[in-house]
């Protein structure tokens, strides 16, 4: 766990980050950035010009290539490093910010809101983290607002990640790899993965007060509207912010 971060707290993902810093892109699910924006600017009928905010956007790369497409894209993430990277050849339209995900304060100001392959929603690190992270999205959007929000899939952890442990009681998937830094130093590391069902991503959305409109089989660069099946390692969740009285709403349920 790195320190030198406790003025927003600190999550087991930014030793990570800190490590890989630019090499996170050479990993090839990360190489399919362009297919999921088209899905997503399809499925979420994203017009040029709207504001976004990805949450947990990492090194940027779907905040680039929304910027790149005439959308205003704010990204935050709560490793510095992946900022810094962000920040580099950033077009114009997209910024950057660290914050943590589970400590968002936006007040409506977004018209769409996206946190993918894990972006701070499924890398909980005690339970109510992931619902604090939904909250904060909701609280950020305009009544009507759109999401899209991936989750690992728990059927498929369970039936194929043989590399990993899974822990029923919490749904949460835990493994031991490498990683690797820009100049190929290896680090050996945990990875912990919320995992989820469709009829809880339903559940938690619905008391972040979403209308869920899909839930679809997923996988990275493989964005496509199939139903939910156990074979896709994600679950994309596509969702409606539904109204709520803002001196009432999520940032006060936690
Ligand atoms: C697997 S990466 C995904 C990055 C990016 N969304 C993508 O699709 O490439 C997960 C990201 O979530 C960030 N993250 C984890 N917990 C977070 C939190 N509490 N607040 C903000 N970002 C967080 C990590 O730093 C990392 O950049």
């Amino acid at each position: 766990m790195t320190s030198g971060h406790s003025e927003l707290g600190s999550h087991w993902f930014e030793t990570m980050a800190d490590h890989m810093g630019s090499a996170y892109l050479r990993y090839s699910f990360t190489k399919g950035t362009r297919q999921e924006v088209d899905f997503l600017v399809e499925v979420l009928n994203l017009v040029p010009g709207m504001r976004i905010l990805d949450v947990g956007c990492g090194p940027g790369r779907h905040a680039h290539e929304l910027a790149s497409r005439g959308f205003l894209v704010h990204g935050i993430d709560i490793s510095q490093s992946f900022i810094d990277v962000a920040r580099q050849n950033a077009p114009t339209g997209a910024t950057f910010e660290r914050m943590d995900a589970r400590q968002m304060s936006f007040g409506g100001e977004f018209d769409a809101a996206i946190c993918l392959c894990q972006g701070a929603f499924g890398l909980m690190t005690a339970e109510g983290h992931d619902g604090a992270v939904l909250h904060g999205m909701r609280a950020a959007l305009r009544d009507g607002g759109r999401v899209a929000v991936s989750a690992f899939n728990a059927y498929f952890a369970v039936k194929y990640h043989d590399a990993a442990t899974f822990d029923a009681d919490m749904g949460v998937s835990h493994e031991v790899t490498e990683v690797k830094s820009p100049e190929g130093d290896a680090l050996t590391v945990d990875l912990w993965t919320g995992c989820y069902t469709p009829r809880e991503l339903r559940l938690l959305f619905g008391a972040s007060y979403f209308s869920v409109s899909h839930v679809f089989s997923v996988d990275p660069g493989a964005y496509r509207q199939d139903p939910p099946t156990t074979e896709s390692s994600e679950f994309l969740v596509v969702a409606f912010a539904s109204p709520f009285r803002r001196e009432g709403g999520p940032s006060g349920l936690h």
